[in-house]
């Protein structure tokens, strides 16, 4: 009896509201592929010279995903393994680290409820090394989305615009505590990227922050809930996020737009940029949009 009641208690949300997590079996999968960046900054992939593409991302709007969908995983496995990419021959990943796999296969699904948006992510953790960078958290998955192409480029490559190559463990660190950025940043206007994460860690909380100017692991007052269940062979990790948000570094999240999101995975206890990260998706509530393949339709339960 005291069981149930709890339980019951627990899905009635401030107002009476029910809302209780979405039937995840009925809701759309999305497999993604995470692969290992190493070095690969926003300043390589839009140099020329690197990356022959640079004129289809600028000229002809190319995403990263149309491209690298089908290889990310090929392009994880040369990065992780120091093996030299891109037009110019660079070598990603200066230390390859052993034994670590070049990508992840996860599977993604969103759905909403009217007041709240809920995300889950499905894999199953690569072999696990003696090396624990982090002490504390086995697994960080963190989830990045802007305000609806609020940051320049984030419809094309998700949170790359964060990623630089001045960073912490980037080629061109300068101070060792230098995390992501937005260039320009500008929280009034919404040029900036809303921040999720779940820390696995004993005693750990869910983290709902921003990155702007630089990035801040607090603020945020969307995120009800960051969870993570590592079942049998699996991780599943749900974010339970108000669609209102409300809090300092929280867009709102509305049905008239798109949203620019990209994720990461920080297995194995690791740190920094050792971590898997997606091309850059969109979503948007009860929107189809035709022919785009890095869209995802937030549907209503
Ligand atoms: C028009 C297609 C196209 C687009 C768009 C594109 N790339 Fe590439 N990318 C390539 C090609 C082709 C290569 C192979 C090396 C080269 O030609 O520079 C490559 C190479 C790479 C590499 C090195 C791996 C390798 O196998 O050489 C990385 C990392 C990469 N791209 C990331 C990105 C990111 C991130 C974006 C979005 C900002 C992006 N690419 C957009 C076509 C594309």
């Amino acid at each position: 009896m005291k069981k149930i009641s709890w339980a019951v208690m627990g899905v009635f949300v401030a107002g009476g509201a029910f809302a209780a997590p979405p039937d995840w079996s009925k809701v759309t999968e999305r497999k993604i592929k995470l692969f290992y960046p190493g070095q690969a900054s926003l300043e390589w992939v839009m140099n020329k010279a690197d990356h022959s593409a640079v004129p289809d991302i600028v000229d002809k709007k190319r995403t990263c995903a149309k491209c690298h969908e089908g290889d990310a995983n090929e392009i994880g496995d040369k990065i992780v393994a120091g093996k030299p990419v891109g037009s110019s021959k660079s070598v990603l990943e200066p230390k390859p680290p052993a034994g670590k796999v070049g990508w992840i296969p996860v599977i993604f699904k969103a759905a909403h409820d009217g007041e709240k948006i809920y995300f889950r992510f499905e894999w199953v953790p690569p072999k696990i090394s003696k090396v624990h960078a982090d002490k504390l958290n086995e697994v960080k998955l963190t989830m990045l989305f802007d305000g609806g192409s609020t940051v320049e480029g984030a419809e094309l490559n998700g949170c790359w615009a964060t990623c630089h190559t001045d960073l912490r463990s980037m080629k061109d660190a300068k101070d060792d505590k230098k995390t992501k950025y937005v260039k320009g940043a500008d929280l009034a206007s919404g040029k900036f990227y809303d921040l999720m994460q779940y820390r696995s860690g004993k005693g750990e909380k869910p983290v709902d922050g921003y990155v702007a100017d630089q990035r801040v692991m607090e603020g945020g007052k969307g995120l009800v809930n960051a969870t993570g269940v590592k079942e049998g062979n699996k991780w599943v990790v749900t974010f339970e996020r108000t669609l209102a948000g409300g809090g300092k570094g929280d867009h709102a999240i509305t049905p008239d737009k798109i949203y620019n999101f990209g994720f990461a995975i920080h297995e194995d206890y690791t740190e920094a940029r050792n971590h898997y990260v997606s091309l850059g998706y969109q979503f948007g509530l009860d929107k189809t949009v035709e022919g785009v393949k890095s869209h995802y339709n937030v549907t209503k339960r």
